[in-house]
């Protein structure tokens, strides 16, 4: 029954934080969209007003025609939307399902024996940590690094994100590490927007309501961490969809692998915001679409060329895939609801059919089973190893 609950609840708050996600990333590209898509206006009493850039769009049979004042504009209107809550909303639906997938199946989705010998509140602890961690290291580093240029700032910053991945996938399973690299760097986008973007706005909005000028400074804070929040997108995405590719997450230089795919993500997305100005760039996605080529032809599989050895036989096939694995993996599975991804491995016909993928997953990216929960051993690994490599039986 627990096991069922988790499914549906796990389900839901996917559901959940997906289209909330959905708002927010699309809300950041829209604005830097905007940003970078303003033009001076022509109209002299606009400039007049403080307006610095202007945009006509046509969207779904309407014309819009935002403006941009460069500090503020003389008066506030009645109504300001604040875009805040998408921001919040992720955070914590992710957060949620982060408890309900991997805090509370912790034995099963975040220990990997063969990497440390740690208990699940161990893991839990030190996930948690590295999630509020990440953020007190990154606001540090903005602080510190104030006068320096966002290169540098971006660059230590992408040397602490790395040393956290190798970090961690030498103590957790390889899809905790890389979803708590993901966690920590969404978590400081959010705790930009709750502790920095926010909160200076709304400083600047009761200077004007005292009727003082807003202070630019707080506009340009405002500014900094946002563009930050923009290059962060596509590799946080990366990160969340990651747990469905295990020849990433379970190779064993995962962690270099990663590095490489977050650059590449930065760079795709640095061409995006040039782009926008008019300034595309072509080196930049080349470069990014460069480094997940390395990354795929890094970490390609070894060819399945046939073992040498004695040929295997089924019948201790079938015992092992028994033993290790149908207690998830079976029409009416004993630790889980139903048979995960639909992997059903419970009859000799259903193995066989699924030969490539019990050796990817078993062997070769050793991300079965799951938290090695049913102890499978080196010799049995080697069994199924020479099994499905043979192509015999
Ligand atoms: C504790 C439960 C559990 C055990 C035991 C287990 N698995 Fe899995 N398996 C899972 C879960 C959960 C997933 C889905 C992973 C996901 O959603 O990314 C999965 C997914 C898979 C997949 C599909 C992965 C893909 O995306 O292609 C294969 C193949 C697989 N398991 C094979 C095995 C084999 C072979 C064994 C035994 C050596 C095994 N599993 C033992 C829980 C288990």
């Amino acid at each position: 029954m627990e096991a069922y609950v988790i499914e549906w609840l796990s389900m839901l708050l996917r559901w959940l934080h997906l289209i909330v996600g959905i708002a927010w990333i699309g809300a950041s590209f829209y604005f830097v969209w905007l940003d970078n898509s303003l033009r001076p206006p022509r109209d002299e009493a606009l400039l007049r007003k403080g307006v610095a850039g202007e945009l006509w769009a046509v969207h779904g049979g309407g014309f819009y025609n935002p403006q941009k004042y460069l500090v503020a504009p003389d008066s506030l209107p009645a109504q300001l939307h604040w875009f805040k809550w998408e921001a919040y909303s992720t955070w914590l639906s992710g957060m949620a399902l982060m408890t309900t997938l991997y805090y509370w199946q912790a034995g099963s989705w975040m220990l990997d024996p063969a990497r440390a010998a740690l208990t699940p509140p161990q893991a839990v602890a030190l996930g948690i940590a590295c999630i509020a961690g990440g953020w007190l290291v990154y606001d540090s580093l903005c602080r510190l690094l104030v006068d320096r240029s966002a290169l540098v700032l971006g660059a230590v910053y992408f040397g602490f994100v790395v040393a956290v991945a190798w970090g961690l996938t030498h103590v957790l399973s390889g899809r905790a590490a890389f979803l708590h690299v993901g966690a920590m760097i969404a978590t400081a986008m959010s705790a930009n927007v709750f502790f920095r973007i926010i909160p200076g706005q709304k400083k600047a909005v009761a200077q004007m309501q005292r009727g003082e000028a807003p202070d630019p400074a707080l506009g340009k804070l405002a500014k900094q961490r946002s563009v930050h929040n923009n290059y962060l997108t596509l590799p946080v995405l990366f990160c969340m969809i990651s747990n469905h590719y295990a020849f990433v997450y379970g190779h064993d230089h995962a962690w270099a692998g990663l590095a490489l795919i977050l650059l590449a993500g930065a760079l795709i997305r640095h061409f995006f915001n040039q782009r926008h100005r008019g300034q595309a760039q072509w080196r930049y996605p080349l470069a990014g679409v460069a480094l997940l080529a390395v990354v795929a032809v890094w970490f390609a599989p070894a060819s399945g060329a046939a073992r040498a050895g004695e040929p295997v036989d089924f019948a201790q096939v079938q015992q092992v895939i028994t033993a290790r694995c149908t207690a998830c993996h079976a029409q009416h599975p004993r630790l889980v609801a139903a048979a995960p991804a639909g992997v059903l491995l419970d009859t000799p016909d259903r193995i066989r059919a699924m030969r490539e993928r019990i050796w990817v997953q078993a062997v070769q990216v050793r991300a079965m089973p799951l938290g090695n929960i049913t102890h499978i051993t080196e010799d049995e690994r080697e069994l199924l190893d020479r099994w499905a490599s043979r192509g015999d039986n």
